[in-house]
């Protein structure tokens, strides 16, 4: 496998670091990056060759990320037009571009996955929605499954339309459990608590809940019910999530997210 990035930033850096130490490293991974001191400090900590030309980099790669901002994406796209061979995979992590708009650019014929990650990537434990456009074969599809599943976990999405609602549920998601793990630190501090103590409570707690339900056989209501004993503390708690409309505010949240996202991509960002 011969691997190409075009941007070499964030989402880049943390893919790169998964998939050069996984077992099958690619035979090479090119990097296009215009900036040079950014360059070189991926030289420095990744097995890559850097490369000011976009062209250069992707020669005789089989797939190619494009891992730029959304509004870089028109430029890199039309630099791309017409110097890509038939069968090149391009995948594209940039937030609310559609398929529409890269083929319209690069051609219905070019294999085209487009993915959702989000930031917990950048420690290896993401989650990535993706969508394969119709130019992919069973071959592509795997080709980028294992790209991404170097930063963490993987789903196919088989309608693009509802890669915003990935948005709106992973993509965004790390930022709302962040803000319930501030809400639950103020409430610890409300009730008494130091500041140090109660942030340290709810972000390990939040930790620890993740971990265990994702090595759990039980699912998570199971595993909600199991710490919920009838007229106890926890039960206390979840009848006023409850009594305050806690899943309706989620749902309201979600489909504010994703409308947002339909919207941003209709207007290119
Ligand atoms: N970060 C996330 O958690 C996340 C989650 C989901 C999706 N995404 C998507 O992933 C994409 C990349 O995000 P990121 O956080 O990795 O951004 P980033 O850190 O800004 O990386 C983008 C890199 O591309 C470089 N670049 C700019 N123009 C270029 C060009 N013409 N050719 C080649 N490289 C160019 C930038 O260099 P300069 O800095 O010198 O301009 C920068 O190093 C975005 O489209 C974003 O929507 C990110």
């Amino acid at each position: 496998m011969k691997l190409a990035f075009v941007g070499g930033g964030n989402v880049a850096s943390a893919l790169i670091s998964g998939i050069s130490q996984s077992p099958l490293p690619p035979e090479f991974i090119h990097v296009s990056e215009p900036d040079e001191p950014a360059r070189r400090r991926l030289e420095e900590r990744f097995p890559v060759t850097g490369f000011a030309s976009t062209l250069e980099a992707i020669a005789t790669a089989h797939a190619i990320v494009l891992a730029v901002k959304p509004q870089v994406m028109p430029i890199v796209l039309d630099e791309l037009a017409g110097n890509l061979e038939p069968g090149q995979l391009v995948i594209s992590v940039a937030a609310g571009i559609t398929l529409g708009q890269i083929s319209g650019i690069l051609g219905q014929q070019q294999p085209v996955v487009r993915c959702m990650p989000n930031t917990p990537a950048l420690i290896g434990k993401g989650i990535t929605g993706l969508h394969a456009g119709p130019g992919c074969t069973e071959h592509h599809r795997h080709f980028a499954q294992r790209v991404l599943g170097a930063a963490g976990a993987t789903v196919w999405v088989d309608d693009e339309a509802l890669m915003d609602v990935v948005t709106a549920v992973s993509g965004s998601g790390p930022a709302y459990f962040y803000y319930l793990v501030e809400a639950l630190t103020e409430a610890g501090v409300a009730m008494g608590l130091p500041d140090e103590i109660a942030a340290k409570l709810a972000l390990h707690t939040a930790r620890g809940a993740g971990d265990m339900a994702l090595q759990s056989e039980l699912d998570i209501a199971a595993l909600r019910r199991a710490v919920t004993t009838p007229g106890g503390t926890t039960e206390a708690a979840l009848d006023e999530f409850s009594a305050c409309g806690f899943k309706e505010m989620v749902q309201r949240a979600v489909r504010a997210a994703t409308e947002r996202g339909r919207h941003l991509s209709s207007n290119g960002g």
